[in-house]
């Protein structure tokens, strides 16, 4: 039978698990509790044990601009650091050390989940109202606790035919069986019609398996793609989800590096300097799966780690309640709570910033150094020889930190197999000749149904330190594209 919460899609491992602890106890009603009992119970070493005094966390004011830090300007941020105290006068705002440093909630510190709450409210308001935040360690993490939640041995999930494929691992560890859908490239991200025939179809192509608990899917800025899902299409593929009763794990990292195309940018349609509001920056994200989700069957991962710092190991999880409650307990035998360090310095810096808007400002600031940096690339790639000869395609990605260039190689010449072979080793030969580093499509294809499209390769604009180098980096690609094309019209 349905319930509210769906729990019927819940995984039997994780619906067997329960929470305990050998210093909780219960006692019956009729004992009256002493109104100020003393702790000789839970092994937590007092604050007083702890080596550190205070911490003071100075910030940057936007992406590369420590430069102007270091000279400590008079209005320098670097003036009214963010300290954390041992003990704060505001512990339902502030994370102290007494409280950070400390074993502590395996869902997270309270500020910070306040904090998210009210965040995720202003940003995606889910569909439903009580819907639960849980932090953890990374989207990675994140993905792997989802696969707990949903899949026994034997479960099916539906992955993009190419997706971030650690996320396939996580899957073979609870013994689930991924199964791709198409991605459109010239349309905008999954390819609805490939999804809805296997899943009408679905006795005939995969008999003897059950139909899928959850479809994967990175909807907004697609990796590797780039590729963002229009509302409409959400729209349609969450029906067949209603329909064939599957959950879907919406796999959000990018979703705040919205992207303007690359000509408005150039014709100064869209100003990258013009400021933009919160209100306005925040109308134009593409909304998540969750603002449609009227039974409570989507669940999404969010991570700290492209907006702030991926060492932190952050990220949280927001679905309905009965899925928290089973992702908890699986948290409580494994990772148990998220490093309070990431926690306090997460929080404590987003509410010097000023809370919610504070903290979409600083993420405006990143998501504006993307776009000088997408423009840098694609300036780089579009004056190309290899470009001019029709060698590569290039997608404008509509989020995130990368952008796909497809090879253009002679199909008619040329078997799916053999471009992927072209691609996967004689472009990555010539790339390393020419020393760069890029991702061949092949190495995040889900397997040989994506042969078809293995033709493209990944370039990122995140890691590069400046925009010199990646317009150096991007023509050594190039330079191995034209020397690749000279090598096969040879053979
Ligand atoms: C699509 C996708 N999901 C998840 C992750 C993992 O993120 P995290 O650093 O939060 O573990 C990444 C990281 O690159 C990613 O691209």
């Amino acid at each position: 039978m349905t319930t509210s919460d769906l729990e019927h899609l819940i995984s039997k491992r994780a619906a067997a698990r329960y929470s305990s602890h050998f210093s909780q106890n219960t006692a019956p009603a009729h004992i009256k509790a002493h109104p100020e009992p003393l702790s000789l119970g839970g092994g937590m070493p007092h604050y007083g044990f702890f080596p550190v005094e205070s911490i003071a966390v100075h910030l940057t004011d936007a992406p590369f601009s420590d430069k102007k830090l270091e000279t400590l300007k008079a209005d320098s941020k670097s003036k009214n650091p963010v300290i954390i105290p041992k003990v704060t006068d505001r512990p339902d705002d502030i994370i102290d050390l007494k409280n950070g440093l400390q074993y502590s909630y395996i869902q997270g510190l309270k500020p910070l989940l306040l904090f998210l709450k009210e965040f995720v409210q202003k940003v995606y308001p889910p569909a439903y109202n009580d819907w639960e935040v849980v932090l953890n360690n990374g989207a990675g993490n994140g993905l792997n606790k989802v696969c707990d939640l949903f899949l026994d041995p034997g479960d099916v999930v539906l992955v993009e035919e190419f997706t971030f494929t650690p996320f396939l691992q996580s899957v073979e560890n609870c013994g689930g069986i991924p199964i791709p859908i198409k991605l459109d490239f010239q349309g905008k991200g999954l390819d609805y019609n490939h999804l809805k025939y296997e899943l009408e179809n679905w006795e005939i192509l995969h008999p003897g398996l059950p139909l899928p608990k959850f479809l994967y899917t990175i909807p907004t800025g697609q990796n590797p793609t780039g590729l963002t899902q229009p509302l409409e299409l959400r729209k349609k593929i969450y029906k067949l989800a209603e329909k064939f009763d599957f959950g879907i794990l919406e796999d959000d990292p990018y979703g705040y590096l919205t992207l303007p195309p690359y000509k408005d940018v150039k014709s100064g349609k869209f100003d990258v300097d013009a400021p933009v509001t919160v209100d306005n920056f925040v109308k134009e994200l593409a909304p998540s799966y969750l603002t449609i989700d009227t039974s409570k069957r989507v669940v999404r991962v969010e991570t700290f780690s492209k907006v702030f710092a991926p060492g932190l190991r952050l990220g949280y999880i927001i679905a309905n309640k009965s899925f928290i409650k089973a992702i908890n307990n699986y948290s409580n035998i494994s990772t148990r709570s998220p490093s309070g360090p990431s926690q306090f310095l997460v929080n404590n810096v987003i509410q010097h910033l000023g809370g919610i808007d504070g903290w979409l400002e600083w993420i405006i600031k990143v998501r504006r150094e993307y776009i000088i940096r997408r423009n840098v690339m694609l300036d780089a790639l579009y004056a190309s020889d290899a470009y001019k000869k029709n060698l590569i395609t290039v997608i404008d990605p509509d989020a995130g930190m990368f952008i796909t260039v497809v090879i253009n190689y002679d199909k008619s010449k040329y078997t799916p197999a053999e471009y992927k072979q072209l691609t996967s080793k004689n472009l990555f030969y010539k790339t390393i000749e020419n020393g760069v580093a890029v991702v061949h499509g092949p190495n995040m294809a889900f397997d040989n149904l994506a042969d078809e499209h293995c033709n493209f390769v990944r370039l990122t604009i995140a890691s590069p330190p400046d925009h010199a180098t990646i317009t150096e980096a991007t023509n050594r690609f190039t330079k191995s594209v034209e020397e690749l094309f000279e090598e096969i019209e040879k053979t």
